[in-house]
């Protein structure tokens, strides 16, 4: 099994890092800073876990490691610059993100036929620290992961034995990544589950962070033309680029994610709150980009992007 190499000390990098120590995947983390690295993890059932000391800085990577990219889509050049020259041995690269955007960002630093996996988690986390100032990692829900291959040749394999014909080091990554914090899901088609989790966001993030609220509250019947206006406009836009929704489809599916993650707070939410830049332009902002290219008049996600921006400047 490879070694994994987490980048990053948020909330998601380090859930992943202590779900490898739990269950004995060799890891290392690499964060920006290694003063907020958690210390330890807890999970819901009250178990806490130590993790090892962060790395200082990146080392260079063997063909068979994983080194995954749990940041914001607008952290990834800076990260993918800064890792370019321990990745000669072409080890596995994954990106896990919110949003859109860094597919295009890795194919233009890597190359179009990197050995690259995309990946979206449901996995809850959060980091907080204690009153001392330490931090630390809670794990606010299980999820599921799902990953594909983006640049192994059209069509994509079908299922994971048939990725391992074709391409074994990126199946094994998925195997290392499943071994760490499971389950982890092949997707063949991972653009239609990206833009699936796409279409939870634009709505989730935007409208709990501007209206303070938890996600449960998302279901209420104030929000529900909003709800809709949004799922809507994603849906014609994401069919001017060949995939097929369905606008009532995607709405069910919104408020299902907001019932089952009901007492979270949304990242965009947490990112308010805490007075960080969000991910507003990977998400409702890259509906607008992609529409305005199409000529799709997207009203309500446009409203979005500057209302939230208006927040968090
Ligand atoms: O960004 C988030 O917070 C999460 O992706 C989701 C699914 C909206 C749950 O909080």
């Amino acid at each position: 099994m490879g070694k994994l190499h987490i980048v990053g000390g948020g909330a998601i990098g380090s859930l992943i890092a202590a779900s490898a120590h739990k269950n004995g995947v060799p890891y290392d983390c690499y964060p920006r800073n290694i003063r907020t690295m958690p210390a330890c993890a807890r999970w819901q059932d009250g178990q806490s876990i130590a993790l090892k000391a962060a790395m200082p800085a990146p080392v260079v990577l063997e063909e068979g490691d994983v080194l995954i990219l749990p940041l914001k889509v607008y952290q990834l050049n800076a990260a993918l610059i800064q890792w370019l020259p321990y990745l000669t041995q072409k080890p596995t690269v994954v990106l896990m993100h919110n949003g859109m955007g860094g597919l295009e960002a890795a194919r233009d630093l890597l190359g179009v036929d990197y050995p690259l996996l995309l990946a979206t988690t449901s996995h809850g986390a959060l980091k907080e620290s204690t009153l001392s100032g330490d931090f630390y990692v809670k794990s606010t829900g299980l999820g599921a992961t799902q990953v594909g291959a983006p640049n192994v040749d059209k069509p994509s394999p079908q299922k994971l034995a048939d990725l391992f014909q074709v391409a074994p080091l990126l199946a094994n990554a998925i195997a290392t990544l499943d071994s760490a914090l499971p389950p982890v899901q092949y997707q063949s088609d991972i653009l239609k589950a990206l833009w699936t989790k796409l279409s939870v966001n634009a709505v989730i993030n935007p409208l709990t962070a501007l209206h303070n609220i938890q996600n449960k509250h998302i279901g209420n019947t104030e929000f529900e033309q909003i709800r809709i206006a949004i799922c809507n406009e994603f849906t014609q836009v994401a069919k001017a680029y060949g995939l097929d929704f369905d606008a009532r489809s995607v709405h069910e599916n919104v408020l299902s994610v907001a019932k089952a993650t009901g007492e979270n707070y949304s990242s965009m939410h947490q990112d308010v709150v805490h007075g960080r830049r969000t991910e507003i332009d990977a998400i409702n902002g890259y509906i607008v980009e992609m529409a305005k290219k199409k000529g799709i008049p997207v009203p309500e996600n446009t409203l979005l992007v500057e209302r939230v921006k208006a927040l968090s400047v």
